[in-house]
């Protein structure tokens, strides 16, 4: 039978260079640039104008963990101890052993490999350890560098779906990604 191994512990993973770790409320500054860059959220949605929502953003991550539904870590680098974005499970399909990841990544982050260094160890965590079957997530169409690191990473391209999301005044088309406990590269 499919199951999802729920860890009793938030697991604090370690790469070469970052440290993954629970998010926390120190995060809240580091997570307020992020989700308020208009070219980090270029592809997700409108980007925050306004610190106050960062409060239930947190709460949502801080405790997605405790209440099982979903699996967020801020992404630390281990030299200087700096907040560099977020990545993890977003939701889980538990009957399913399936999860959508989601990641991003401050720009002054970007372009040196962290959220590949991030994504394969998390994948590897939630396909040994978790034992998640499938892990799928969503990309707008256009996103040519979340595209790039999926295929990257051996995620296929299983799906165009036209004008599923809509966010800044239009709808735009999302491709599905997904990758499958195995198939990993
Ligand atoms: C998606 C996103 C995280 C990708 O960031 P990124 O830094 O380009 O991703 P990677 O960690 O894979 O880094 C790859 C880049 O680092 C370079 N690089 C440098 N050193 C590297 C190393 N040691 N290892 C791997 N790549 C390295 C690669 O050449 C590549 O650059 P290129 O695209 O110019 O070829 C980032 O664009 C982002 O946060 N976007 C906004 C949020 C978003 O859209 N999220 C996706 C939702 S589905």
């Amino acid at each position: 039978m499919s199951s999802v191994n729920w860890p009793e512990k938030f697991p604090v993973l370690e790469t070469e260079r970052l440290l993954l770790r629970r998010v926390s409320s120190d995060d809240a500054g580091g997570l307020f640039l992020c989700y308020s860059d208009p070219e980090v959220m270029k592809f997700l949605s409108a980007p925050l104008d306004n610190e106050d929502a960062i409060e239930g953003i947190l709460e949502e991550y801080k405790e997605g963990f405790s209440r099982g539904c979903n699996l967020i870590w801020s992404i630390v680098i281990k030299k200087t101890g700096v907040f560099a974005g977020t990545a993890g499970f977003e939701e889980f399909s538990f009957l399913d052993s399936k999860a959508d990841i989601g990641f991003s990544l401050l720009p002054s982050h970007q372009g040196v490999g962290y959220m590949r260094e991030t994504l394969l160890e998390i994948i590897n965590y939630g396909f040994q350890s978790m034992n998640i079957n499938r892990i799928q997530t969503t990309v707008v169409s256009g996103n040519a560098s979340s595209v790039k690191l999926l295929e990257k990473l051996g995620f296929h391209r299983e799906g165009h779906m036209k004008q599923s999301v809509f966010f800044n005044n239009s709808y735009h088309d999302e491709l599905m990604f997904a990758l499958l406990n195995g198939m990993q590269e």
